[in-house]
């Protein structure tokens, strides 16, 4: 959608007005007695009020309405969302699954909320701990319907379709290789254009953040000037037949009623929005020399733990890049893990496996799970001449990496009939190189 307008930075102190509105946020001040245009103070708290600077987030709105006027909330389907992680057996296995399968329109009207499918997830949502992997596939745009996520933030990885997301702070239009988060508490409405489908992160009780660039210096990776946040936008909408907010808490699903759109802040300031950042952005760094840096290089967003250098969840991409690294099996090393590793494909061929994994699809490598490039992948780059040359051209595959040991849903497993059960064949034909009377050859 031509025409919409961001504000640039990551985590800055923003402010906006919608511009029918000038001088709707009060001066010197958060509560007036009386707010400019008659509007109603609302502060959004996304850290507890007593967190140290760095970490404290929020965000006041000022509204045509005060989001409390609504009808109680009542239990409401949740269809495939899930965040009970024992309705299967623990299953170690290496998984793959095809491209998810978006239903078709003709057939039944899906939006993104009703789209939601949870893959696989751990911990809980009441002591604000753990994870969940989503999947949606959908193919109507919600019509006077908003989500609101009180149990964690989401990250959203658009992989078919662009998504016309209204928030509470304005319009921000998402495009396949763009990624967004919508922090929670935050109300969303998605509009698609189409077949679309996609995969989310949810972390409870944590916010992503930009992880430290240490030795890097201060710039590379993701840089703060190309996150981009909504700028205010309002309507003031009386929906006579009801407006319905969507409320996810402690993993259940919650239906109010209310007479108006949510969507009616006409000005806001604060540290606590939703974002969203093109991933052709990210300043790739990599080795120049030999050997492999760990795929933390790649790290995008970190949602941290409590442990020093233990992340929740990081997002992880595979963007194109050079590959230059001297006498060196350059694709992914083989591996075994204290962290799971879920990986999707926006576009394009992974370069380890280039058949199996498409896009749209996904795989899951739990902890201490063995994985690593496919037969073809290794005997190929054992003997290919080592030039200069453009990796993963075209492509864009991520990992969602978790220090959390994530069970998969039996959605996952059964309902979506995508899991490839053939994953592990395509390290079967991994022959021995061995050969004991190899000696080194004289320099
Ligand atoms: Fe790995």
């Amino acid at each position: 959608m031509a025409g919409l307008k961001y504000l640039s930075g990551f985590g800055n102190e923003f402010s906006s007005e919608d511009p029918r509105c000038p001088g709707a946020l009060p001066e010197g001040q958060n509560n007036p007695q009386v707010c400019p245009y008659g509007l109603y103070a609302e502060q959004l708290s996304g850290s507890a009020f007593t967190c140290p600077r760095p970490a404290n987030k929020r965000s006041w709105l000022y509204r045509i309405l005060p989001s409390v006027k609504h009808k109680p909330f009542s239990p409401a389907p949740r269809g495939h969302l899930t965040d009970t992680w024992d309705q299967v057996k623990p299953d170690p296995n290496q998984m793959r699954w095809l491209p998810f399968t978006i239903p078709a329109s003709s057939e039944t009207q899906v939006d993104f909320v009703a789209g939601l499918h949870t893959l696989c997830g751990a911990g809980d949502t009441r002591t604000r701990s753990g994870i969940a992997i989503h999947v949606y596939t959908c193919n109507t745009s919600m019509v006077d319907r908003c989500f609101n996520n009180s149990d964690g933030d989401f990250l959203i990885v658009p992989q078919q379709g662009e998504l016309l997301i209204t928030t509470e702070f304005g319009k921000m239009l998402v495009e396949p290789n763009e990624i967004c988060v919508i922090q929670a508490g935050m109300r969303f409405s998605v509009d698609v254009s189409g077949p679309s489908r996609g995969y989310v992160l949810e972390v409870y009780g944590a916010h992503f953040e930009l992880p430290d660039l240490g030795p890097i210096g201060a710039n590379g990776l993701a840089n703060p000037r190309d996150f981009l946040c909504p700028a205010a936008w309002y309507e003031d909408r009386e929906v006579s037949t009801g407006y319905t907010v969507i409320n996810k808490y402690q993993g259940a699903l919650f239906t109010s009623q209310q007479d108006y759109s949510p969507f009616n802040v006409v000005g806001w300031h604060g540290n606590y929005t939703p974002y969203k950042y093109h991933l052709e952005n990210f300043m790739v760094i990599n080795s120049v020399a030999f050997d492999h840096a760990d795929p933390s290089i790649f790290t995008v967003l970190t949602a941290r733990s409590t442990r020093p250098g233990v992340a929740i969840a990081d997002f992880v991409i595979f963007p194109p890049r050079w590959g230059v690294a001297d006498r060196t099996f350059r694709p992914p090393y083989y591996h075994r893990n204290c962290m799971s590793e879920f990986m999707g494909l926006i576009k394009g061929h992974y370069e380890a496996k280039a058949e199996g994994f498409q896009p749209g699809g996904g795989s899951l490598h739990s902890i201490m799970t063995p994985h690593g490039p496919d037969t073809d992948c290794f005997e190929k780059n054992t003997t290919s001449t080592l030039e200069p040359e453009r990796v993963a051209e075209g492509t864009m595959a991520f990992m969602f990496e978790s220090s959390f040991s994530m069970a998969v849903t039996k959605w996952g497993l059964e309902t979506c009939q995508r899991l490839d059960k053939s994953y592990s064949q395509c390290w079967e034909n991994l022959r021995s190189h061995f050969n004991p009377n190899w000696r080194p050859s004289k320099q």
